[in-house]
């Protein structure tokens, strides 16, 4: 197990109790209960609450555990957006495999899964409400936005070949970047830091969630369903424009480009795959993920020395370089 799983074992353990307390709401609610607890059992890396627990024991040098029970909560919390976001995620890319399990859309329909999705976000606020903090409140209902806002950009530029490196980068934050913002400064912010450590944070967030999201979008053309758990060559078919095939329509000109953008209009994933390999924007786009963890390990310098620290720098390199 590396090192950052071994140091929040037993915290995420402990966030893992409270998500199911969470879940278990009334007798009435019973049925859109089984739905959220099925999703949130598909289990996932936990990237977010542990990015919480290592991002606030990094910061506030916990060692007698005297903040444990409200950054638990806040972990949990952040947990719960992002797997709320992901039930509405897999209705809009209508995707039918999540975590290696089936989607709830897939298995009960879009308007439960809607459903089910806005009953685990409400979930979330409960959490947060006992930590009785408006700037992190604040920060929440400013994540929300950006993932809102992320998700239209996205399916406004559907199909788009002419989507820049910028509009790309710009929708990465607002889709992806923004939560791991959060989950990385809730505690700076909930135990009123100095604000250059809420701003290292916030920024080692933003980066390790940029270098997250193109990495994903890289497997999405090079990974394998088995281990990512998910189906492969989604983006392209759902039209949705990510950084490979921008590195590569703006590396080509004449005909090659024109060849390209009749493959990507077309949904031929293995004909695009194969180009973008050839003129090397999947390698292009793998060093730019790298680039942005180490950037984001960068920011990290303002904290002092700690394991905690090694395990926040060691996660930005591996979320960039991950084949699952
Ligand atoms: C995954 O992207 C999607 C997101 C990271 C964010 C989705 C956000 C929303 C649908 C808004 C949610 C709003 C509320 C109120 C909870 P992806 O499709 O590129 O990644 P994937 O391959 O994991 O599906
Ligand atoms: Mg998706």
């Amino acid at each position: 197990m590396s090192d950052f799983m071994l140091l929040t074992a037993d915290g995420l353990q402990r966030v893992e109790k409270l998500l199911f307390k969470t879940l278990q709401g009334t007798q009435e609610e019973e049925n859109v209960n089984a739905m959220c607890m099925h999703v949130v059992r598909a289990g996932g890396k936990r990237l977010r609450p542990r990015l919480t627990l290592l991002s606030a024991a990094a910061l506030l040098h916990d060692q007698d555990g005297k903040f444990s029970d409200a950054v638990e909560r806040l972990a949990a919390a952040v947990e719960l957006l992002h797997t709320a976001s992901l039930i509405h995620d897999d209705v809009i890319d209508k995707a039918s495999l999540r975590r290696g399990c089936s989607t709830l859309n897939e298995t009960d329909g879009n308007h439960a899964a809607v459903l089910a999705g806005d009953y685990m976000f409400t979930r979330c606020f409960v959490l947060l409400h006992a930590l009785n903090c408006m700037p992190l409140f604040d920060s929440m209902a400013q994540t929300v936005s950006a993932l809102v806002t992320g998700e239209l950009d996205q399916l406004k530029r559907q199909g788009d070949l002419s989507v820049s490196e910028q509009d790309y980068c710009r929708t990465v934050y607002c889709k992806t970047g923004a939560l791991f913002e959060l989950a990385c400064s809730g505690s700076a912010i909930l135990f009123k830091r100095s604000d250059d450590e809420i701003e290292a944070m916030k920024k080692y967030g933003r980066l390790l969630g940029q270098g997250f999201q193109v990495a994903d979008d890289l497997l999405d053309y090079q990974g394998r369903s088995d281990s990512t758990g998910k189906d492969v060559g989604e983006d392209l078919a759902d039209g949705r424009i990510t950084l490979p095939l921008i590195f590569a329509l703006r590396d080509l000109c004449g005909k090659e480009r024109a060849d390209l953008e009749d493959a990507a209009k077309s949904g031929d994933f293995l004909r695009v795959r194969k180009t973008l390999d050839e003129i090397g924007a999947l390698k292009k786009t793998q060093e730019f993920a790298l680039q942005s963890a180490k950037e984001a390990a960068a920011s990290l310098e303002i904290l002092p020395k700690s394991p905690y620290r090694d395990a926040l720098c060691e996660i930005a390199l591996k979320a960039a370089r991950r084949s699952a």
